[in-house]
């Protein structure tokens, strides 16, 4: 059993963690005079901030969902904690060693799963680090380098090397008194004949970190021809990875994302990478699986919306992008104004055009980036000959229930107006009138969009 934190510690944790910045590392806070700070409640979904936070006080609260506590509170309820992971979190953020009644503190028994997970997860960080500079990992490091990337690069994103071995990690971890189970639990080791066997082996390894940065997963790729396994391989879900929320580079990206009000969505790690040191450090990646809501969720509370924040993504102009592009029309449309998409043309990921056409190149990718409606609307049309009649009245067929769709009046009346031009009719209130014809209609009758 294990044995209970002291009140005192419990009450030196309280102490030591202002509210203010841990519910920081999490919600972007603005003033809000009086003492007060306030930011989108982390709970509830919201477009203006009515989540308060008194740092007099210690103590947090959404007008909007009535949500409240302190900062003991806030961490349980934000990482699904009981009350002592929640104090073990805070302390370990506070550099508190705590003590437990009955027995001592013992190192690696008493502490809560995620705790211990964390740990874990930051033990094997370091063991890829330091392999490599091993002979062994000569082909991660020529990978590296070959996409441009230095060793200060390597070491600023904490790449690391899993060796070609069946235990390698599980062996070091174990050394260190880690359990299989534990292994089994966070993803680094699977279950083999002879127990658990590491999860990555001959891979290059990027750390995923969580918003505080405490490492809790791992992306690996391949780079050996016998390894038979998919290009990446990535943490499962486990008790601290979910990723269906997981976002590479957040934990360096979230300040810059917030001072510029601006988010860059990229596919890959060398992605991340690649933008952040060529002068982009809003960029963020999804770890192998699409965007969706719960990303949009963790983006939102950093970026506080004031309809000013921008969520960009890169597309490498592939069908794929185009059809994420087109789910826009879709969706609920809530966030659709402040979405941009940003394509580079022929087909280079950020990290390829870094390397073949510089830093420059790359930022002015993320400049030219553009409404998700006009991307949307403009891919469409692009696949149709609007050298004749037949080609532009097809087009306008096809795109006029997109536009149609679109739910903010004015800006559909824009687009309409666009439109025109962009098919090259030249006949506004043509188009314009086509279209305030096919949103008139009760959505079930409207044509299909194509
Ligand atoms: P190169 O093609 O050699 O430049 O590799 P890359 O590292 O640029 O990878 P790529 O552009 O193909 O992939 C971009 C991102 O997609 C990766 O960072 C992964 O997150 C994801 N991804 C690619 N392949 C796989 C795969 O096989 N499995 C999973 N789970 N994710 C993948
Ligand atoms: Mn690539």
């Amino acid at each position: 059993m294990a044995g209970r934190i002291s009140d005192e510690d419990i009450a030196l944790v309280r102490e030591r963690s202002q509210i203010a910045d841990v519910v920081g590392d999490y919600v972007q806070l603005r003033n809000a005079g009086g003492g007060n700070l306030k930011g989108l409640c982390p709970f509830h979904d919201e477009k203006s901030p009515s989540f308060n936070v008194t740092p007099t006080r210690g103590m947090y609260y959404c007008f909007g969902c009535s949500e409240g506590g302190d900062v003991i509170t806030f961490i349980q309820k934000m990482d699904a904690l009981t009350f002592a992971e929640a104090v073990e979190r805070l302390a370990q953020r506070a550099g508190i060693q705590l003590r437990y009644e009955q027995g001592g503190y013992v190192p690696g028994r008493q502490q809560g799963e995620r705790s211990r997970l964390i740990e874990v997860h930051r033990v094997a960080a370091e063991y890829y680090v330091s392999q490599l500079s091993s002979p062994e990992a000569a082909v991660g490091r020529r990978f590296l380098s070959e996409r441009g990337f230095e060793r200060v690069d390597a070491e600023h994103f904490g790449i690391g090397y899993a060796p070609n071995e069946w235990e390698a990690l599980t062996r070091h971890l174990m050394g260190r008194g880690f359990t299989s189970q534990e292994l089994l639990r966070g993803g680094l080791a699977a279950e083999g004949r002879r127990g658990p066997r590491d999860r990555f082996r001959g891979r290059l390894i990027w750390p995923i970190r969580d918003i505080t940065g405490d490492v809790i997963g791992f992306g690996a790729r391949k780079l050996l021809d016998a390894d038979d396994g998919p290009k990446y391989l990535n943490t499962p879900e486990s008790p601290i990875y979910h990723k269906g929320s997981v976002l590479y580079g957040i934990d360096l990206a979230k300040r810059e994302i917030s001072k510029r009000s601006q988010a860059v969505i990229v596919e890959g790690y060398t992605d991340v990478m690649a933008l952040h040191l060529a002068g982009v450090p809003t960029a963020v990646a999804t770890c192998g699986t699409a965007f969706g809501e719960d990303h949009i969720k963790v983006l939102r509370r950093i970026l506080f919306d004031q309809g000013q924040g921008e969520v960009i993504f890169t597309f490498d102009g592939d069908s794929a992008g185009q059809k994420a592009a087109l789910r826009a029309f879709q969706d609920e449309q809530k966030f659709v104004t402040q979405t941009y998409v940003a394509v580079q043309p022929d087909g280079l990921d950020p990290c390829d055009l870094r390397v073949k056409q510089g830093d420059a190149a790359v930022r002015d990718l993320v400049a030219s980036r553009e409404p998700l409606f006009a991307f949307a609307i403009r891919s469409m049309i692009a696949r149709f000959d609007l050298n004749t009649n037949e080609g532009k009245l097809s087009a306008l067929d096809a795109v006029a229930p997109v536009v149609a769709s679109i739910k903010d009046r004015a800006l559909r009346g824009m687009y309409a107006v666009d439109l025109d031009r962009w098919l090259g009719i030249m006949n506004e209130r043509f188009v314009v009138e086509r279209i305030q014809e096919i949103a008139a209609r009760p959505t079930e009758t409207r044509p299909a969009a194509a």
